[in-house]
């Protein structure tokens, strides 16, 4: 018999036994997984947990505030930030091909985590406290994906949260390894989450970086954060979040078409909506969303977003299409 009161119960003593006196890090990325294992460890040790938030700049609009803020407001961890935009940027730049995006994201992401892992273990040390266990925000999908096996969940951690530095030799905790994510979305509720985290819909590890085509620059990244609210904004007003699995929105950076705008011709790029809706990502149909509610976020975007002249929709289904554009 299910209950997410049990669940708290059972991996707080667990990860008391697990951990000893020792002290954790835990990757925190903004999404539902890492959130509610982070809180999980959080109530069980308390501050011999240390989270580590890497903002890669590729992130929507507010989600650093959501976990810089709220999520610390409502579990009290410490929270450690990384501000790895700049760096993130400049790696990037000139860089088009999306497997090579998502190389480069994924490396930088290992990099910058693990500078922070080794000022912590410096830190641990000088005051004379063991250290040696990272959180992972695993579930059973992926678990099963990556074959089992303890610590095998390769392909979130690749993505994600960063592989593990070979010389820092540390284990893994994963208190949400036997559990599906509706199931981490109740345990998240009843941890207090705020539920812009615990309900939020899929967005991949490399973020905005994958929803530019083209190259990804600072003013490119402005612009699609700017028109990806409002489409998340136009659709939570219209009550549409349960009704779609995710909703990606991409900029086209290297096309431009001409508009016309007030007494002039413009000259601007389109962005795409692609809303979808599916079970499990696998594959998926495009959501028949309201004429009303796109003509309001198409309004909305051309008018309130620079350089944005034309909102097209994607009508296709997974497959052919995948979710998202790269
Ligand atoms: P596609 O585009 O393959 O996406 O239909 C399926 C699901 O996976 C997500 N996705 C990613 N997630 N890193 C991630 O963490 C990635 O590189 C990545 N690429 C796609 C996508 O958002 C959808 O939910």
């Amino acid at each position: 018999d299910w209950n997410s009161g049990n669940v708290i119960e059972e991996q707080v003593a667990r990860i008391r036994e697990q951990v000893g006196s020792a002290r954790v890090i835990s990757a925190l990325s903004g999404g539902v997984d890492s959130a509610v294992s982070t809180a999980l460890v959080h109530r069980a040790i308390g501050d011999q947990l240390t989270a580590v938030f890497v903002d890669h700049g590729l992130l929507r609009k507010g989600e650093r505030e959501q976990v810089e803020q709220d999520y610390v407001a409502s579990t009290g961890v410490r929270l450690v930030t990384v501000d790895a935009a700049e760096t993130f940027l400049g790696h990037l730049a000139g860089v088009s091909d999306p497997e090579q995006k998502r190389k480069i994201i994924g490396r930088e992401f290992i990099r910058a985590f693990e500078k922070v892992q080794r000022e912590l273990v410096e830190e641990a040390k000088a005051e004379g406290e063991p250290i040696g266990f990272l959180v992972q925000g695993t579930l059973y999908p992926d678990v099963v994906e990556s074959g089992g096996g303890a610590g095998t969940a390769n392909i979130k951690s690749h993505h994600n949260v960063g592989g593990l530095p070979e010389d820092l030799d540390f284990a893994l905790i994963e208190p949400l390894r036997t559990l599906f994510k509706d199931e981490v979305r109740a345990i998240g509720r009843e941890l207090g989450l705020p539920e812009g985290i615990v309900g939020r819909q899929p967005f991949p590890g490399p973020g905005l970086g994958i929803r530019i085509v083209g190259e990804v620059t600072a003013d490119r990244l402005e612009i699609l954060r700017d028109a990806d609210a409002i489409a998340r904004e136009e659709l939570s007003a219209a009550g549409l979040d349960g009704e779609i699995w995710q909703c990606p929105v991409v900029l086209l950076a290297d096309v431009r078409s001409v508009g016309v705008q007030g007494d002039g011709r413009t000259y601007g790029h389109p962005i795409v909506l692609r809303p979808v809706s599916s079970e499990d990502a696998m594959t998926a149909d495009w959501t028949r969303l309201p004429y009303d509610v796109l003509s309001k976020i198409s309004n909305r975007i051309t008018n309130e977003v620079r350089e944005v002249n034309r909102v097209v929709l994607d009508v296709t289904s997974k497959p052919p299409g995948t979710i998202e554009w790269e």
